[in-house]
Order: structure tokens, then sequence, then C-alpha cells
């Protein structure tokens, strides 16, 4: 009690908790100016967010996403770029690979030696899409043409997997098996 100086008297609250006392100073001036200055943050923020055309939390989700996936096929771009085809489909262990993920997701359509069914035939050289050339048949594998009936594999086999099954369908070319599905779209001189 008896150390409060007399300047302080003035702004000494009149309470008293076992012989705690305190001084009514006024908050910082930064404090303040802090604090009222989220509060018109937050009324600018809110008139943007909740009532004008700032975007949600899942629009922003989905523009990031677009961005990573935009680089991803951007990497996946320039990984295909430098794949050495011509070494992948003399790669035994790769044809292995491409014709077990043949049997189980193409065979259905393209027949097990590539004849053709429902899907045209890929032991010939006519090709609907592309020049049956490895880059090409990898394009049509990963977009697929669905309207057609056949499905895009993006999604569902991982890159190499993917490289792997275009290998096994290239050496499919002119391998002649029984029962062929008549040509369908363009001869391709190789
Ligand atoms: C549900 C049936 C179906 C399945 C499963 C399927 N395809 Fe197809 N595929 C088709 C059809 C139908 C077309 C013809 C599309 C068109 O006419 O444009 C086609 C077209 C193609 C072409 C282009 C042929 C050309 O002449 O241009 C290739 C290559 C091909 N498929 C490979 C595959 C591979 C490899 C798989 C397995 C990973 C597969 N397909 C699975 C139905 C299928």
């Amino acid at each position: 009690m008896s150390d409060i100086k007399d300047d302080e008297k003035e702004i000494l609250l009149d309470h008293d908790y076992d012989n705690i006392q305190e001084l009514d100073n006024p908050l910082p001036k930064w404090w303040l100016l802090t604090f009222y200055g989220t509060i018109i943050f937050s009324v600018f923020y809110y008139a943007y967010y909740e009532l004008g055309s700032g975007p949600s939390l899942s629009e922003e989700l989905r523009e990031d996403m677009q961005v990573v996936e935009a680089k991803m096929r951007e990497a996946d771009r320039k990984a295909e770029a430098n794949i050495d085809w011509q070494a992948l489909a003399k790669d035994p262990e790769a044809l292995a690979v491409g014709k077990s993920i043949y049997d189980k997701n193409c065979a259905s359509c393209h027949a097990a030696q590539g004849q053709g069914l429902i899907g045209p035939n890929l032991a010939d050289n006519y090709w609907i899409h592309g020049d049956g050339s490895m880059p090409e048949i990898a394009k049509i594998l990963k977009k697929g043409v669905l309207e057609k009936g056949m499905p895009p594999w993006q999604e569902i086999l991982k890159p190499e997997e993917l490289q792997a099954t275009t290998a096994y369908v290239y050496n499919m070319i002119g391998t002649n098996p029984p029962n062929p599905k008549a040509p369908q779209g363009e001869k391709i001189e190789l």
C-alpha cells in the first residue's frame, strides 16, 4: 500500500485482494491499434469471403489441385520424353509385366492375342488412333476413347505399367493371330 506513488493514486482501482492492488493503466497504443485493426480486417474478410466473390476453401483446394496435377502431368511428359521405347520393346521384364496387365485388363475386349473382339484388332497394321508407334499407343492407353468403349488407363495403371503394356501391345503388331477382327482405321506402313 505504502509504495503507491502520488500520480498512481488517480488510477488505482478500489479493490484489494490479499493486499494485491491494481492500477487502471491504459493499454499500449500498439496493442489497441492491432486490436482495432483485426476488427476492421474481419469486416472486409467477412464481406469478401462470405458475402462477396472470395473463393471458398473447397474452391481454393480445387485450384491448388489443378496446379499440382498440371505439374505432375508436366513431369510425366518430361519423363516420357526420355523413355527409350526401342529398348523397352525388347526388355523381357517389361514385356512380362505388360503381358500380365494385358491378360487381366485388355484381353476381354481386344482378345487374348490382340486379334480384336469388342475393341479393334491390335495385331494388325491398321490404326484408328495414331500410327501404331509406341508414344501414340501410350497416348491412347492413357486417355482412352470413352465414348467408343475404350477406358482411359491413366488413373488405373502406374506410368511404368502403362509403358510396359505399350511395349507389349507394340510387339503384337504383325503377329497375325488366328481369327482376326477385320481391320479398322488407316493402314500404317512400318
Ligand atoms: C471395355 C472394352 C475395352 C477394354 C477393357 C480395353 N479396350 Fe482398348 N479399345 C476398346 C475399343 C472399343 C477401342 C476402339 C476405340 C475407337 O473406336 O475409337 C479400343 C482402342 C484401343 C486402341 C487403339 C486401337 C486403334 O486402332 O487405334 C489401343 C491401342 C487399345 N485399345 C489398347 C488397349 C489396352 C492395352 C487395354 C488394356 C490396358 C485396352 N485397350 C482395354 C475397348 C477396350
